[in-house]
Formats: C-alpha cells, structure tokens, sequence
C-alpha cells in the first residue's frame, strides 16, 4: 500500500529536477499526479508521461507557464475534470534569475524571477484552495532554499523571491490551518550541477576567470578540505555529512509531507541539504 493511495496531486515542473523526482515518487505512493512545465507537453510526455503510464501509472500532463494566471487556472480546471478532485499541490517551480547587482539590473529581470517563483505559488494555490477548503483537506508543498534563509551574494531576486516563499508558506499556513489544510516548505541546498552553473555565472559577471575542473575538485573535495570554500563573496556551503544535496532526498520530504505521516506539521520550512544547518 502507498503512502498516497487514492490522492490526486498537482506537480509544477517535471521536465526535470527536484520537480521530475517528486512527480516520480508520488505516482510510487499510489496517487494520480498532474504535472506541468513550460517545455512543450511533447517533450513532457516523452520524458515522463509516458513512462509512467506503462508502469501503470496515472499522470497528465500539461504545457503551462505557472506565472500566468489563465494557464494556471486552465490546467487546475482540467486536472479536476479528469481527477475528480486535487489533495496535494507541490510548488516546485523555480527559476534562479540574473546573476547581476542591483544597480545593474533592468526591471523586467527583477520581475521575470519573482513572477515565476512567487506569482506561481500565489496563482496555483488561488486555484486549488477552494476546492481544499471544500473538502476540509490539503497538503501543499512550497519549494524554498537555503537562500531561502542566508543570503546568495549577487542574486538578489532569487533570494528575495526564496525568503518570500517561506513567509508565504506561515502566513498561509496560519490561514488554512482551520481547514485541516497543511502548508510546508523543502529547503533544498544545491548539487553539483546546480552549484557549478552559478559559479560560471558570478564569475562571468564579475568578468573573474572560472576553472571548471577546480570548481569541481573544491565542491567535491569536501570530504578532505571541511572549510567553507570562499571565492570572493560566494560561499559554497558544505555540510555534515559527505553527500550533498539531492533530488530523491527533496522527493522523499515532499511525500512525508504529502501524507499522514506529517499530519500536525505546518509552517515548517525543512532543509533537505546534505546535513547543512540553516
Ligand atoms: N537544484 C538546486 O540546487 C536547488 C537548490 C535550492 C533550491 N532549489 C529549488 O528547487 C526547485 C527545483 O529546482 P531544480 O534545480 O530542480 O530546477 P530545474 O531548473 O532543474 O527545473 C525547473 C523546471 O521548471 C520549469 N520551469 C521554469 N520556468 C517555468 C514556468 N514559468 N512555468 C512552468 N515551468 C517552468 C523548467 O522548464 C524546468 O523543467 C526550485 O524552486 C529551486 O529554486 C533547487
């Protein structure tokens, strides 16, 4: 038996990611799952949709920018069709945004990345609340970060929009909490990957040369050298235990907290970053 039989959740992304791992462990736990991306639903269906189906799996998926309230409510409408109803929605969507000070950003830069972090949250809970409230039941899953609690030096609207997802999740929390609905966020730190991509991106900004093999050696070479790794302003956080962050680590909190396991947890905002303490 899973640990979600019988539910129907909402995942925003699975293209790839964090987003692709949670969508894959909840159709393990037994529920129905929606995903969307903004990639075409082609692509959607080739990577994931289809596979799932032939193990049997329930899924649909959907083309949808989630900061776009229309395409939002588009998708919710036909999930609902097709599932009857929605139990959990995981917020997994995010994009890491310019690599640029202040002074030199444009406003649309500022705004493409909190539209797509924060709106998405706003819009996709605005559609599916009321059919929680109804029903007196609701887990929602907000992806945060560790910058969701430390600042990321040269990234101020991915941190802004990270620190505003955790005040998001306890306001909304407190909101919804009479309705027996749950709202909680992952923290996830940054793999490798993830890790290297900013780097390359601060480096080029700050027109810094970047090796990417020593990159790579000092990341992963935490195990010898347990300094935190300074490059200028940038901290590559280590943590306490040799195996970084990972997505099957982000999947199995958001099924915990996608079921009953959780019940009493909400307003929590819960690392999952390879034992770093934030
Ligand atoms: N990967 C990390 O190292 C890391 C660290 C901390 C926090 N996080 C957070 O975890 C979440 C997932 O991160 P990830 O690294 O797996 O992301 P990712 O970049 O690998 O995947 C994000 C997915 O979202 C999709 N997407 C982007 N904009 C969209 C939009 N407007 N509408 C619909 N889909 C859109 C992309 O096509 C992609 O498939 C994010 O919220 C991110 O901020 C990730």
């Amino acid at each position: 038996m899973g640990k979600l039989d019988g539910k129907v959740a909402i995942v925003t992304g699975a293209a790839r990611g964090h987003s692709q791992a949670v969508a894959r462990r909840f159709v393990e736990e037994g529920a129905a799952v929606a995903i969307c991306d903004i990639v075409p639903v082609k692509v959607l269906e080739e990577r994931v949709g289809s596979q799932i189906r032939r193990q049997g799996g329930q899924i649909i998926c959907f083309q949808t920018d989630v900061s776009k309230e229309d395409q939002v409510n588009a998708m919710v409408k036909e999930t609902l069709k097709k599932f009857g109803t929605v139990d959990i929605l995981a917020n997994v969507v995010g994009i890491a945004g310019p690599t640029k000070d202040v002074w030199d950003m444009t406003l649309s830069e500022w705004k493409l990345t909190l539209d797509v972090n924060l709106d998405s949250l706003f819009l996709c809970c605005k559609a599916v609340l009321p059919v929680m409230i109804e029903k007196r039941y609701g887990k929602i899953i907000n992806f945060s970060s560790g910058t969701g609690k430390q600042p990321l030096s040269h990234r101020t609207p991915y941190a802004t929009s990270k620190m505003g997802v955790i005040g998001f999740t306890r306001t909304l929390a407190a909101d919804v909490g009479p309705y027996n609905i749950n709202v909680n966020a992952i923290c996830p730190g940054e793999h490798s990957g993830r890790s290297m991509e900013l780097a390359r991106g601060r480096a080029e900004y700050l027109n810094e040369p970047f090796d990417e093999e020593e990159f790579f050696q000092r990341y992963e070479g935490r195990r010898r050298d347990r300094q935190s790794v300074l490059a200028g302003r940038w901290r590559v956080d280590e943590g306490f235990t040799d195996k970084g962050s990972s997505s099957e680590d982000a999947a199995s909190l958001a099924v915990f907290l996608a079921c009953e396991d959780s019940a009493s947890m909400t307003g929590q905002d819960i690392n999952a970053g390879g034992g770093v303490m934030w």
